[in-house]
């Protein structure tokens, strides 16, 4: 009987469960035994191995769930892992070989990595040393440009438009400007999305880098007719033209910065630059990460794990499914990792935007 090995890496993202059940139902309806390693590849690396088999009792109905029932990590690539040091210090190492060796010892038909870009290129590296592997896309940042779209976003743009919803009446009622910050490290796509499906009067994503002198004037021009009031989505990641990102220091081991608290570094830019109003701030966080997946999600995660189970049995491997014009179809995973999806400044949306009168401050 031929096995096949689930495992999601990186930030959790609604949907992981979806692309699971997806996975393992198409799986079992041919026969194959599912397995799931637990958190990303530590299950397979760690002694004694965590891998657990996937039952149609312990996939049914996860499709509906947030989170993923095989937990995750963005903290143990087998290309970069972190190993503590006496010193207190971490030192990277290379554990693909080891991690070669176990997979090749357990024998497994077909490994399906459910992951952003850091997990595609993991993917990459044990397809290249002879694992039958496939990738399946996931981010909520929507930042992979071999996809049209990543599940995940769209429930994140909702999450984010509900609260920003929320935001405009508060704002409005004591005229305010409220600042909510969403994620986005590098692609502004969720503060996008955001921003025109609420009715921002200012966006700021990372790809535009701001001045805060014309974000003033927008604001006072609000409160030329009266008592105005603006609400303002910034990604994470944006930075004004002079000036640089907010970032905490890294947790040990972490693979990225922690970013987060742009808000209230946007605030002291514009008290600074002169803006009378009085000003909140929101930090909307892993909310974004959370709960149950869109119904969009759902069906754009199960479709990819059917495609997935698809590509394992036609033992079409070194391939990540994606989502292009509307069919669910793969690229090679050396495509799937070449360039990431940031918003070009020309791109529609932007424009869009701007006549519907967001100010990105450039
Ligand atoms: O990559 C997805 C993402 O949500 C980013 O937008 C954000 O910067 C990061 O994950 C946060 O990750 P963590 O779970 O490490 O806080």
């Amino acid at each position: 009987m031929k096995k096949i090995l689930i495992l999601t890496g990186g930030g959790d993202c609604p949907g992981l469960n979806a692309v699971i059940r997806g996975v393992a139902k198409s799986a079992r309806k041919e026969k194959w035994e599912v397995y799931g390693s637990i958190e990303a590849f530590n299950g397979v690396l760690n002694e004694p191995q965590e891998i657990i088999r996937l039952t149609s009792k312990r996939t049914a109905g996860i499709h509906v769930k947030g989170g993923t029932i095989l937990k995750t990590t963005n903290k143990s690539s087998p290309i970069k892992f972190p190993v503590m040091q006496q010193d207190g210090s971490i030192k990277f190492i290379d554990r693909s070989d080891e991690l070669v060796d176990k997979l090749k010892k357990l024998d497994f038909d077909a490994v399906i990595n459910i992951g952003g870009d850091g997990s595609q290129r993991i993917s990459k590296v044990l397809f290249d040393k002879g694992i039958p592997i496939i990738g399946v896309p996931k981010t909520i940042d929507n930042d992979l440009s071999a996809t049209d779209m990543t599940f995940g976003f769209q429930t994140a743009v909702q999450i984010a438009t509900d609260s920003f919803d929320k935001l405009v009446t508060t704002a409005e009622s004591h005229h305010r400007v409220m600042i909510m910050e969403v994620m986005g490290r590098d692609a502004g796509w969720i503060a996008l999305h955001t921003a025109i499906a609420g009715g921002a009067e200012i966006c700021l994503i990372p790809e535009i880098p701001y001045d805060v002198n014309k974000l003033v004037k927008r604001i006072e021009l609000r409160y030329s007719k009266g008592r105005g009031f603006v609400n303002i989505v910034i990604a994470e990641g944006a930075r004004p033209k002079a000036g640089s990102v907010t970032a905490s220091t890294a947790e040990k081991g972490s693979e990225h910065v922690r970013l987060g608290g742009v808000a209230y570094q946007l605030t002291k830019q514009l008290k600074d630059a002169g803006c009378k109003a009085e000003i909140r701030e929101t930090v909307l966080g892993h909310v974004q990460r959370g709960g149950t997946p869109s119904a969009f999600d759902r069906v754009l995660a199960s479709a990819f794990g059917v495609k997935a189970f698809e590509l394992a049995n036609e033992n079409k491997f070194g391939r990540m499914v994606a989502l292009r014009n509307n069919t669910i179809t793969s690229v090679t995973l050396k495509e799937a990792t070449s360039e990431p999806n940031f918003v070009k400044k020309d791109t529609y949306l932007v424009k869009a935007a701007k006549e519907l009168g967001i100010s990105f401050g450039d």
